[in-house]
C-alpha cells in the first residue's frame, strides 16, 4: 500500500491540486446525482463531493452504500470553501473501498454516556474524544518543555514500591514474587532524594489511588508530573505552580483553538489564566465557608439552577409536541438527538440541584481542622475568576512528609491549587520536612514505621536543605480546559473502581 497520502490538516498548501486522502467515512448523505462524504483521517474532516458520471457508475453505487466508518482512499482536486467543515473540499476523481462497514453501533445522534464508554475502543474515532486527546497531547508536551526549558532533570520514579507516599488506605497491593509491594501513589518520596543531586528535578508518571470514589474527579490510575525544587520555601513554590499552569494554558490556547472551540470550552476565562493567582489560606477559606459569601452563593445557585430547569423542560416539551407531526427523517433524527442531550443536561442540573442544600449544610458546619472536601473545593473556587492556592492547612489533616510552621506549629507550608469556577483541585504539593527529629515525630503521630524510611530519612541526616514540590493531575487539568465533567473522558483508557473492561 502507498505510503503517502495527503492529510486533511494540510489540505490548504494544496488548493487546486489533485490529492490522494486515506481514511475513515464519517458521515454521508447522497442528493441523487451527488455524494456528499465526509472523510476522516486523524487529523481533520473533509466533505469530499462525489458527481456521478466522473467515476464508473459502479464505483458510485459502491461509494453511494458505504456505512459510517468504511475505509477508503479518495482522490481528488481540492476546492477552498469556507462554509465546509474544515474549510477544503475535495472534487472526488477516483476511490478505492478498503473495507466496506455495516451497522458501526456509534451512529451521529446522541448516546447516553454510559454506552459511549461501554464502546470506548470505538468511541474514540468520535469528534469530542478526538478533540480532548487532542488537547491532553498539547498539555503533556508543555509540561516537558515547561520543565526541561526552566532547568529541571527528568527523573523516572518507580512503579512497584515498599512504602506509602500518601496515605495507607488508598494503596493497591500487588504480589512481588511472594511479597506484598504497593503500586506507587506518588514519585515524590523518591525525587526529593534526586533533588539533593540535581537541585531541580521532575517525574511524570502514572499513578495509582485504591479510593473507593465514584466521583467525577477520581480515576484509579491517573497521570501526575511531579516537580521537586532544592533550596526553595512556600513563596517560591507557589510562583513556579501559578508560571507552570499559566504557561500549559497559554501553550493549549494557541495550540488547539479549534478544539477547544469544537468542545465549547469558555476560551475567554482560560485566556485570564497569568500569574499571580489568588492566594487565601485555609483559616480564611473556612471563614468563607461557613460565614455569608458560601451561603449567598449558594442561595443565588440554587435560584440560577431552577430557572435553567424550567427552560430546559420546557423545550423537550415543546420538541415531544414536535415529534408528533409528519416529520422527514433527518428532522425526527435531529429532534431525538436534542432530547437526548437535553435530558442528560437535565439529569446533571437535577443533581446539582439535589446536592445544592447537602452542600449548604457541609460548609456551614464545617469546623477548622478537616480536609476540605469536594463540594467545599467547589463553593471556593466558584468564588474566582483565576486559579486559587489554599495554603497552611491543619498538620491533622495532611501527609506526614509536610513541614510543619514554624510560627504556627497547627498549620503545615503547603497549597492546594484549586481551578476556576468551579472546578477544584488540580495541584497539591508542599514544602517538605527537612528537619530529621520533626519528621521522625510526625510520623510517629502517624504510626509510620521508621525502619521502612531509612533511605528517606538520610535526606534530613546528610545536608538537609530546605526543599519542595507539587503534584499535578493531568486529567483533572484536561476536565478544567476543555470543560469537560467527567474525568474519564480525559485519558484514552480510564480506570475507575467499575470499570476495567478496555
Ligand atoms: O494532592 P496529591 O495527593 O499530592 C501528591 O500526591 C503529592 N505527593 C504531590 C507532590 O507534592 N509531589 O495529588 C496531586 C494531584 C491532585 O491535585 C490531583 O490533580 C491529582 O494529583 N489526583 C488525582 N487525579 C485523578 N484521580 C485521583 N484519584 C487523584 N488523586 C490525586
Amino acid at each position: 500500500m502507498k505510503k503517502n497520502y495527503n492529510q486533511i490538516s494540510e489540505l490548504a498548501d494544496f488548493d487546486a491540486k489533485n490529492v490522494e486522502l486515506a481514511g475513515w467515512l464519517y458521515n454521508s448523505r447522497s442528493s441523487g446525482k451527488v455524494l456528499f462524504l465526509v472523510l476522516r483521517d486523524g487529523t481533520g474532516l473533509c466533505q469530499c463531493i462525489v458527481e456521478k458520471g466522473k467515476l464508473s457508475d459502479e464505483l458510485f453505487e459502491q461509494l453511494k452504500h458505504l456505512g459510517q466508518e468504511s475505509s477508503l482512499t479518495v482522490t481528488g482536486i481540492v476546492r477552498k470553501e469556507p462554509r465546509s467543515v474544515g474549510g477544503y473540499e475535495l472534487l472526488v476523481n477516483d476511490a478505492k473501498v478498503l473495507c466496506s462497514t455495516k451497522d458501526y453501533p456509534i451512529t451521529p445522534k446522541s448516546h447516553g454516556i454510559e454506552f459511549l464508554m461501554k464502546n470506548r475502543h470505538l468511541y474514540l474515532r468520535s469528534q469530542k474524544p478526538w478533540c480532548i486527546a487532542k488537547i491532553r497531547h498539547t498539555v503533556i508536551d508543555a509540561i516537558r518543555t515547561f520543565f526541561n526549558d526552566n532547568g529541571f532533570t527528568l527523573i523516572d520514579t518507580p512503579i512497584f514500591t515498599a512504602m506509602a507516599g500518601e496515605d495507607e488506605l488508598s494503596l493497591f497491593e500487588v504480589d512481588y514474587f511472594g511479597r506484598p509491594v504497593k503500586l506507587t501513589q506518588t514519585g515524590q518520596l523518591h525525587l526529593e532524594t534526586a533533588a539533593m543531586s540535581f537541585g531541580k528535578v521532575y517525574c511524570f508518571g502514572p499513578t495509582f489511588r485504591a479510593e473507593k470514589s465514584k466521583t467525577r474527579r477520581h480515576l484509579t490510575e491517573f497521570w501526575m508530573v511531579e516537580p521537586e525544587v532544592a533550596f526553595l520555601e512556600l513563596d517560591g513554590l507557589l510562583e513556579l505552580a501559578e508560571n507552570f499552569v499559566s504557561f500549559v494554558v497559554q501553550r493549549v490556547l494557541e495550540k488547539n483553538t479549534e478544539q477547544l472551540e469544537a468542545l465549547n470550552a469558555d476560551v475567554e476565562s482560560l485566556k485570564k489564566i497569568t500569574p499571580p493567582f489568588n492566594r487565601l489560606t485555609y483559616t480564611d477559606a473556612v471563614d468563607i465557608l461557613t460565614g455569608p459569601t458560601a451561603r449567598d452563593f449558594l442561595a443565588k445557585q440554587l435560584d440560577q439552577l431552577q430557572t435553567e430547569s424550567k427552560n430546559i423542560k420546557s423545550r423537550s416539551k415543546e420538541l415531544t409536541e414536535q415529534q408528533k407531526g409528519q416529520l422527514k427523517k433527518w428532522k425526527k433524527e435531529k429532534i431525538d438527538s436534542e432530547l437526548i442531550e437535553l435530558h442528560s443536561q437535565l439529569e446533571e442540573i437535577q443533581t446539582k440541584i439535589d446536592n445544592n442544600p447537602k452542600h449548604a449544610k457541609l460548609a456551614s458546619e464545617f469546623r477548622w481542622g478537616k480536609d476540605l472536601g469536594g463540594s467545599d473545593e467547589t463553593i471556593i473556587s466558584n468564588l474566582y475568576e483565576k486559579p486559587v492556592f489554599v495554603t497552611h492547612y491543619p498538620k491533622q489533616a495532611k501527609a506526614f512528609y509536610m513541614k510543619v510552621d514554624r510560627q504556627n506549629q497547627k498549620v503545615v507550608q503547603n497549597f492546594d491549587m484549586l481551578a476556576p469556577a468551579g472546578f477544584g483541585e488540580i495541584i497539591g504539593g508542599s514544602v517538605r520536612e527537612d528537619d530529621f527529629d520533626m519528621l521522625l515525630k510526625n510520623m510517629n503521630e502517624k504510626c509510620l514505621k521508621q525502619e521502612n524510611y531509612g533511605w528517606y530519612m538520610d535526606i534530613r541526616k546528610y545536608g538537609s536543605v530546605p526543599h519542595g514540590g507539587f503534584g499535578l493531575g493531568v486529567e483533572r487539568t484536561v476536565a478544567w480546559l476543555t470543560g469537560e465533567k467527567h474525568i474519564r473522558q480525559c485519558i484514552a483508557f480510564p480506570r475507575m473502581m467499575d470499570n476495567i473492561y478496555i
